[in-house]
C-alpha cells in the first residue's frame, strides 16, 4: 500500500497533468464546503490484481466481488489450485488457466481468484434479497446464461454456480436489471432485445417495451429506477417513462433530455437520489454527462462529451427537466451514491465515446461531488490513473470509493496510451478525513435486520458532544459497470432526536423504510451522520 501523497507525487511525475487539472484541484482546495471541510484524497490500494474489473459488486461480507469477460485471453491472475477451464466456445483461450472473477478484500487488500464458466462481457446482475448476486447474460455461450455467487467472508470459497438449463428467454448483452420488491428481478433489454422479462418467469414471456423498440445502439444499458409508487421509471438515450410491470403497461411518458445521448455507446450515469423521510418523498431522477451522438461514428474528430445534468421529478405532474452544467464535461462517469446523500461523479473521459482503443480521449481525472440539496458541484483532487471504458466505482461501507477497472483493448495491452489497468484506487471524499474525528459516530450497538415501516434501536458514539440530529440512512450495493450502478438506491430514515444513555453515547430510535418498493428487501449498509459525517456502514438486512 502507498499513501496517498506518495501515490499523487509519483503520478505528477509519471504523466502530464495538464494546467487546467492543476487549477481546478487548488480551487477544491480552498472552498471545501460549509460542515464537511478536510480533505479528499486518493490511496493506490494494489499495484496488480491480476485483471480488470468490468463488472464490481460489494457483497455482504464486505467483499468486493471483481468481474471480467472470459473471452479476453490470459488475465494476470491464475485460478487457484492449478485449475484450468476447458471451453470450447471460448472465444479466445479454450484451455484457460488465468482468473476472469476476483474477491477483492478491502480490509487487507487481497485478491481470492473465482471461476467463471461462460462468457460475462458486458452482463448484468444485481443482489437478491438474501445477498446472494444473480448476475445475467453476457455474450457468446454466456448470453442466455445465470449465474449465482453466494457470497462468504475473506476465509471462505464462494464461488460462481451456474445453470445450462435455468436460461433466460432472450439473449441480453449490455442488459439492465432491477431488483422487484416481491423479490423478482426484472431484466430489460441489451442489443437486439428491446424486451424485458422477469426471472423466476412463473410462465411469463418476454414484453415488448416501445421505449427501446425504435432504437438500437444508442439505448443499452438502459437506467432503471424503482420509484417508492412500485413503478419502473426507465430511461434509454434521450427518452423514458415508466413502466407497470404488473399490468405490463406503459404509464407515462416524458419530454426527452436536452442535449447529448446518455446511454451506451454515449455513457452518462444516472441515479434515483436519496429518497426522504422513510420513502414518503417525491422520488427525482439525475442523469449526469454522456457523448456527442456523432461521436461514436466519427472517432478521429473526438467530439466533447456532454456536460450537463439534468433532474426530473418523475411522479409530479407534467415534469421537465432541470438542466444544470457541471464543472467537468463527461463521458463514461460513474456516479456514487454517498452516504451523506451527496453523488460523486467519477471516472470517464472528456472527449470520445465508449469504445475499443482510441474511442475516448481526455481522461476526466477530476471527480466532482453533487450536493442535490445545494444544486451545487465541487471539484475533487485529480488521481493519476486514467479509468476510461470499463472501469468500476463503488461504495465501501467506511466511506471508501473503491476504483477498478479501465481496459479499452480486446485483450490485455500494456502499450499505448491507455494500457490494461489492473491498478485499484480508493477515492477517500473529504468526510473520511481524521480532522472529523471529533464529530465522526461510531455505532456500539446495532440491528442486523431492519423491519419495514417498524422502529429499531441503534447506540452511537461521538467523542464530542452531540450537536442537532444524528441521521440514519440505508444504501443498497449495486451492480456496477458501463457506466451504471444497476440497483443502487438509497433511503433518509425517520430517527428520533438523540438522548444520552451514558458518556458520549446516544441513543436513536429509527424507523425501517416504509415498504418494499421504498427498498426491495436485501442486504443495505445502514449509515449514522453527524454533522454530515457518516460513521463505518455496517450491513442490514431489510426485511
Ligand atoms: C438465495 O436466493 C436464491 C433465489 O431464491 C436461491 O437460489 C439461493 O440458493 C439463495 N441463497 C442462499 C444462500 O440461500
Ligand atoms: C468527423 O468530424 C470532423 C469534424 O467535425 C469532420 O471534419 C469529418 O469530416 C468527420 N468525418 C467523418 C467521416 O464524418
Amino acid at each position: 500500500m502507498s499513501s496517498a501523497m506518495g501515490a499523487m507525487a509519483w503520478g505528477m511525475s509519471k504523466r502530464v497533468v495538464s494546467a487546467m487539472a492543476m487549477v481546478v484541484v487548488v480551487l477544491a482546495m480552498a472552498q471545501s464546503s460549509e460542515g464537511q471541510g478536510g480533505q479528499s484524497s486518493w490511496a493506490l490500494l494494489h499495484q496488480n490484481v491480476g485483471i480488470a474489473s468490468m463488472h464490481t459488486a460489494v457483497t455482504y461480507t464486505g467483499q468486493v466481488l471483481f468481474l471480467d469477460r472470459t473471452d479476453i485471453g490470459p488475465s494476470l491472475i491464475n485460478l487457484a489450485n492449478g485449475v484450468c477451464r476447458d471451453n470450447q466456445r471460448d472465444l479466445s483461450s479454450q484451455h484457460d488457466c488465468s482468473s476472469h472473477s476476483l474477491m477483492f478484500n478491502p480490509a487487507d487488500n487481497s485478491v481470492r481468484p473465482l471461476l467463471v464458466q461462460t462468457d460475462t462481457w458486458c452482463s448484468s446482475g444485481q443482489f437478491l434479497p438474501n445477498g446472494t448476486l444473480m448476475q445475467t447474460g453476457g455474450y457468446n455461450d454466456g448470453v442466455k446464461r445465470v449465474r449465482w455467487i453466494t457470497p462468504c467472508g475473506s476465509d471462505g470459497s464462494c464461488d460462481w454456480v451456474e445453470s445450462s438449463t435455468d436460461l433466460l428467454q432472450a439473449g441480453r448483452w449490455y442488459a439492465s436489471n432491477q431488483l422487484l420488491p416481491d423479490g423478482r428481478m426484472f431484466v430489460l433489454g441489451g442489443q437486439y432485445s428491446p424486451t424485458y422479462e422477469f426471472i423466476p418467469s412463473n410462465g411469463m414471456g418476454l414484453f415488448n417495451l416501445p421505449l427501446l423498440e425504435s432504437k438500437n445502439y444508442f439505448d443499452w444499458y438502459p437506467f432503471i429506477h424503482l420509484l417508492p409508487d412500485g413503478t419502473l421509471y426507465i430511461f434509454a438515450n434521450r427518452d423514458s417513462c415508466i413502466l407497470d410491470y404488473n399490468s405490463n403497461t406503459v404509464v407515462k411518458t416524458f419530454p426527452t433530455i436536452p442535449g447529448e445521448p446518455r446511454n451506451y455507446p454515449c455513457a452518462g450515469s444516472s441515479v434515483m437520489l436519496a429518497l426522504e423521510s422513510g420513502g414518503t418523498s417525491a422520488p427525482e431522477v439525475l442523469i449526469c454527462g454522456g457523448a456527442s451522438i456523432m461521436a461514436p461514428g466519427n472517432i478521429t474528430a473526438q467530439f466533447p462529451a456532454s456536460q450537463t445534468c439534468g433532474r426530473l421529478r418523475p411522479l409530479d405532474t407534467n415534469p421537465n427537466w432541470a438542466m444544470q452544467d457541471m464543472p467537468i464535461r463527461r463521458n463514461m462517469g460513474d456516479m456514487v451514491m454517498l452516504p451523506n446523500s451527496q453523488i460523486l461523479i467519477i471516472n470517464g473521459a472528456q472527449n470520445g465515446a465508449q469504445g475499443w482503443d482510441t474511442a475516448a480521449s481526455n481522461p476526466a481525472l477530476n471527480p466532482v461531488i453533487y450536493d442535490p440539496n445545494a444544486w451545487t458541484f465541487e471539484v475533487q483532487p485529480a488521481t493519476y490513473i486514467p479509468r476510461m471504458y470499463h472501469s468500476t466505482a463503488n461504495l465501501l461501507t467506511d466511506g471508501r470509493v473503491l476504483v477498478a477497472g479501465s481496459n479499452c483493448h480486446i485483450q490485455y495491452t500494456f502499450v499505448g496510451e491507455f494500457p490494461t489497468e489492473l491498478r485499484v484506487e480508493a477515492f477517500q471524499p473529504a468526510y473520511t478525513d481524521p480532522v472529523h474525528s471529533s464529530v465522526k459516530p461510531q455505532f456500539v450497538a446495532n440491528p442486523t435486520a431492519i423491519n419495514y415501516a417498524a422502529p429499531f434501536n441503534v447506540q452511537v458514539s461521538i467523542p464530542s458532544p452531540a450537536q442537532g440530529v444524528i441521521g440514519l440512512t440505508i444504501t443498497s450495493s449495486p451492480f456496477t459497470t458501463h457506466s451504471y450502478s444497476q440497483g443502487q438506491r438509497q433511503v433518509k430514515l425517520v430517527v428520533s432526536a438523540p438522548v444520552l444513555l451514558q458518556s458520549n453515547v446516544y441513543g436513536v430510535t429509527g424507523n425501517g423504510p416504509l415498504n418494499p418498493n421504498v427498498a426491495p428487501s436485501s442486504w443495505y449498509m445502514l449509515h449514522a451522520l453527524h454533522q454530515g459525517i457518516p460513521s463505518y456502514g455496517i450491513w442490514v438486512q431489510v426485511q
